[in-house]
């Protein structure tokens, strides 16, 4: 497995995290806020984003399944492991490495939705631009990409390369 080339930069992903964490700050002051990660993908922007907001935060995390080993969705999620805490009332923000075709976070929102949150709201870092298959109200997008198979910065390929910290593309001829 090579990378081809860097597509977001270590300083970078810090620059846009610490204004994405100075906006969620300011938008949820004085409110209860809750931090949902979708493990595992997103363990590592939920660390960093975690330590840019200044505002009392508390944290819980999801673990779904859309991929397996595929480098394309399969459109099916499974719920691998779902939140500990109640959420009636609080205000949740669900924070994601990636939306590809928005299935994951489609599914998820419904699933939540239903438990009767304040308010449901996303970040996501990265964003494949337009070629989301069902509307999703995105609330704090970091980047916009294309549609090349990025590793890094809490993404995997086949398991591996979430270690990376930076986005890259994956030289897909080195698989
Ligand atoms: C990735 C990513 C999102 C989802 C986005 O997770 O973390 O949860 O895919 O794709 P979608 O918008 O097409 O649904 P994955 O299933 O690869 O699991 P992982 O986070 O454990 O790597």
């Amino acid at each position: 497995m090579r990378i081809e080339r860097t597509l977001i930069s270590e300083e970078e992903i810090a620059t846009r995290i610490a204004d994405m964490g100075a906006q969620i700050s300011a938008d949820y002051e004085g409110k209860d806020l809750m931090i949902v990660g979708v493990l595992k993908g997103a363990f590592m922007v939920m660390a960093d984003l975690a330590r840019a907001i200044t505002i009392p935060v508390e944290f819980d995390f999801m673990a779904v399944s859309s991929y397996g080993a595929a480098t394309q969705t399969s459109g099916v999620v499974r719920i691998l492991k779902d939140l500990d805490t109640e959420i009636e009332g609080r205000h949740v923000l669900i924070i994601e490495d990636i939306i590809d075709s928005g299935l994951t976070l489609s599914y998820l929102i419904r699933s939540l939705r239903v438990r009767r949150p304040a308010s449901l709201t996303i970040a996501t870092l990265l964003r494949k631009t337009g070629i989301q298959r069902v509307p999703l109200d995105v609330a704090y997008v970091g980047f916009e990409i294309g549609e090349e198979f990025v590793v890094g910065y809490g993404l995997d390929y086949a398991g591996k390369l979430r270690n990376l910290p930076y986005i890259g593309i994956l030289d897909e001829s080195s698989i």
